[in-house]
């Protein structure tokens, strides 16, 4: 039988793969060291915790709650855009609650695609950029793209080539997975493309709060003037409070795109539980005192391991931003293309990675590392690597031989 049309456009994630291998490595009794998928794995701070457990014991918060968000809740986003980065907004017609900043995004792709619209998207990128996009009927042209002056010649060709022209341009730094950040100098040349070819800009700031460099936060595309013409921008609360289980995001900008969204999701959802809801609000307006552990801790670990990987032959470039490491396969093991080479790390170093396929196709010479375990763990990661590189010859031995007995 046919597979149904939207299904057809959502294939099996890849990561499902690896994480099945984990499954029965792990029910085999390995211990895999997981830095697969960006899981947060540190706590939601106590104040955060507590104040949902104190609403939660009032009735009324039972009730259906708001779809656009609580009002306090929007007010305490636009006051954290003001202080975080000096853009001011109305909390009643430029700002929107999502159901984390993945539903944000996915149905502003329903709000406002017709079929057969193009839509430009880095590659690789998180998958529901490109996905959210073509389940809603869209057409995606792939960018592999950096975010400095050679991102423009590859738009120009994008713009002047597409039929029909491009509706949006999707971008998302800090990224994930490459861990690029962007200056605000280059979102100000974003912005006047996107004016001049009458694009509209989505832009994921989901780690707007996990950087390293203390005096280089990652700007917002909305500090541009006159961004807000053309551009939303979408945060999220996974990262910045360890609260990706309670999911909480916000999209903010363009009144008419907002509105679009607001108008979506008030026919699918009734918000998020109105004691989550006053609780993030709770978060939002704290003193930044535990985000400025989170990052901490972030940092930490992205030292050990781009030291210890490092030093046993795997080289991983440290990454200004985001809770993730890109780092490009060992050379002997690249024409295995990523999701062999993912394969091969589960069950010959108990380590499990993304594998950069995962993130589009031009994602395959490299995996993501997360940094979700803790510092002890990565060291034994590290520990693993080593003793899995240097036997790496025997290794592809066996690989190549298995290969040609299939
Ligand atoms: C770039 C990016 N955008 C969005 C999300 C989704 O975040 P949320 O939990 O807010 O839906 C993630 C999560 O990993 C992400 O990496």
């Amino acid at each position: 039988m046919e597979e149904f049309h939207k299904v057809r456009r959502l294939p099996q994630y890849v990561f499902e793969q690896v994480n099945r291998l984990k499954a029965s490595a792990r029910a085999a009794g390995a211990d895999i060291i997981d830095l697969g998928m960006g899981n947060p794995d540190l706590p939601t701070p106590k104040a955060i915790v507590d104040k949902l457990c104190e609403v939660v014991q009032d009735p009324r918060t039972h009730r259906y709650s708001s779809s656009k968000g609580i009002p306090g809740l929007r007010r305490a986003q636009a006051a954290y855009y003001a202080r975080r980065f000096g853009v001011k907004l109305n909390p009643d017609t430029q700002v929107v609650a999502t159901l984390g900043s993945k539903e944000g995004f996915a149905n502003m792709a329903q709000a406002i695609t017709a079929p057969g619209d193009v839509i430009l998207c880095p590659n690789p990128t998180y998958p529901i950029h490109a996905f959210g996009f073509l389940m809603a009927g869209g057409v995606i042209r792939s960018m592999n793209v950096e975010p400095d002056d050679s991102f423009f010649g590859p738009l120009e060709r994008a713009v002047r080539h597409s039929i029909p022209k491009p509706l949006a341009l999707i971008i998302n730094y800090p990224s994930n997975p490459t861990a690029h950040v962007a200056s605000l100098d280059f979102y100000k040349d974003v912005i006047a493309f996107a004016k001049k070819h009458e694009l509209i800009v989505l832009s994921d700031l989901a780690y707007s709060e996990i950087y390293f460099d203390d005096n280089n936060p990652p700007p917002s595309v909305l500090e541009v003037p006159g961004a807000i013409d053309v551009a939303v921008e979408f945060t999220s609360m996974s990262k910045t409070f360890s609260m990706p289980g309670w999911r909480m995001g916000f999209a903010v900008g363009n009144e008419r795109l907002i509105a679009a969204l607001t108008r979506v999701k008030s026919y699918l959802d009734y918000g998020a539980f109105t004691p989550i809801q006053v609780a993030a609000t709770h978060a939002l307006n704290g003193d930044g005192s535990d985000i400025a552990e989170v990052r901490n801790v972030y940092r930490r670990r992205r030292d050990v391991m781009v030291d210890t990987f490092g030093k046993a032959g795997f080289e991983v470039p440290p990454p200004a931003a985001t809770m993730f490491a890109w780092a490009k396969i060992p050379e002997k093991f690249r024409h295995l293309g990523s999701l062999e080479f993912s394969k091969l790390l589960v069950e010959k170093a108990d380590i499990a990675v993304a594998p950069g396929i995962g993130f589009g196709e031009m994602g395959d010479d490299y995996v993501r590392l997360a940094l979700v375990e803790n510092e002890h763990r990565i060291r034994q990661a590290a520990r693993n690597l080593k003793r899995f590189l240097s036997s790496a010859d025997e290794t592809m031995h066996n690989v190549v031989s298995l290969n040609a007995h299939r």
